[in-house]
């Protein structure tokens, strides 16, 4: 056999080996054996010498014709091999994108968040500070900080759970009056601030009660606040939570931290006034209790009662919560039962 004749079967073999390969990593081993310094092409070359010297030409472009031709194969059996693989993954990872999707449950603020939220951006837009204060609270700043001494039989109303004698979980928001007006500058402008928060009381439980619920407490002071201005303030949020229609109403009460005291009505959301079973045919619901700020306790808190006056609300969002969608249960509330809370609309009351 002639150099020539080994070369062709080289070519032959190495072709056929290139079209059957099936993967890249053995073609890859045959492009490294034919075309590599230890394979069949470089050792038939080295044959080339022993030829006449006429020959040699001829039989060396037959090679690197042949090195071309096995080298083009290789190429194109790669890009074969390459796009095959890739023809695979994509097929193994074809999305139906016609399928529906898998709707991710989407949560909302509980009920009592959204009429809290609905307060505080009311106050907010009407230019009051928001402060929280703390729930674990001194009988100091619970009680007698709001004109409530030891003895004082209205305690009994706000029994709560004691930590010490002196600590313990806080009964109303109320405190936040005196924290927030110990540290008032009043040079820099009058204070008005509301604090939402949690309270607790030793109520055994029932449907009205709670021994855990929500209060946002209210204070403006400043020189030449009237009782004008708690109606006139009072008036804004019924109209802003409940809607137009809603009117206002204050009725005498007593509170120790207010003087004078008033409870304050709104108009009976179910009847719209005219009297009916769930306002006791008065044709009003009382809401929260108000006042104007008692000169003690702005004495106990360092301001002088002589030139500084306002006034105080606290309202109860559960409260709210409950005239407005008509629950009659405020432990509903706390049972944390979505098919129950699903039922309040994202925007609020
Ligand atoms: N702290 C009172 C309560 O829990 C509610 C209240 C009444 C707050 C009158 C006030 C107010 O600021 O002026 O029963």
């Amino acid at each position: 056999m002639s150099l020539k004749d080994d070369l062709k079967d080289i070519r032959d073999q190495g072709l056929d080996d290139i079209n059957k390969s099936t993967d890249l990593k053995s073609l890859n081993n045959i492009r490294v054996h034919l075309l590599g310094k230890k394979g069949p092409i470089t050792s038939a070359l080295r044959g080339i010498k022993e030829l006449p010297v006429e020959k040699r030409p001829e039989v060396g472009s037959y090679a690197n014709e042949i090195r071309d031709d096995l080298t083009k194969a290789i190429v194109e059996q790669r890009d074969n091999l390459a796009n095959a693989q890739l023809n695979k993954r994509l097929a193994a990872e074809k999305i139906d994108v016609s399928l529906p999707g898998r709707s991710v449950p989407q949560g909302q603020p509980h009920v009592i968040q959204q009429i809290i939220d609905e307060v505080v951006d009311l106050f907010l837009g009407m230019g009051y500070q928001v402060l929280t204060g703390p729930e674990v609270e001194t009988d100091h700043y619970n009680f007698e900080m709001m004109n409530l001494p030891k003895d004082h039989p209205a305690r009994d109303m706000q029994d709560t759970f004691y930590i010490t004698n002196e600590i313990l979980m806080r009964t109303q928001t109320s405190p936040m009056q005196a924290r927030t007006l110990e540290k008032h500058d009043f040079s820099k402008g009058p204070l008005k601030m509301i604090s939402p928060g949690i309270v607790y009381r030793r109520d055994t439980d029932d449907p009205t009660h709670s021994h855990q619920f929500h209060q946002v407490e209210g204070l403006v002071i400043d020189k030449h606040i009237t009782m004008a201005d708690l109606k006139g303030t009072l008036l804004t949020m019924a109209h802003q939570i409940f809607g137009d229609k809603f009117n206002v109403r204050l009725r005498p009460s007593y509170f120790p931290f207010t003087e004078p005291s008033v409870e304050v009505d709104i108009t009976c959301f179910n009847c719209m006034g005219k009297g009916c079973d769930v306002c006791k045919h008065t044709g009003w619901i009382e809401v929260l209790g108000a006042g104007m700020v008692h000169p003690n306790v702005l004495n106990m808190a360092g301001v002088d009662s002589k030139q500084y006056g306002g006034f105080a609300f606290g309202l109860g969002p559960d409260r709210f919560a409950m005239l407005k969608y008509g629950v009659d249960d405020i432990r509903d509330f706390y049972l944390d039962d979505v098919r129950f809370l699903n039922q309040f609309s994202k925007r609020g009351i």
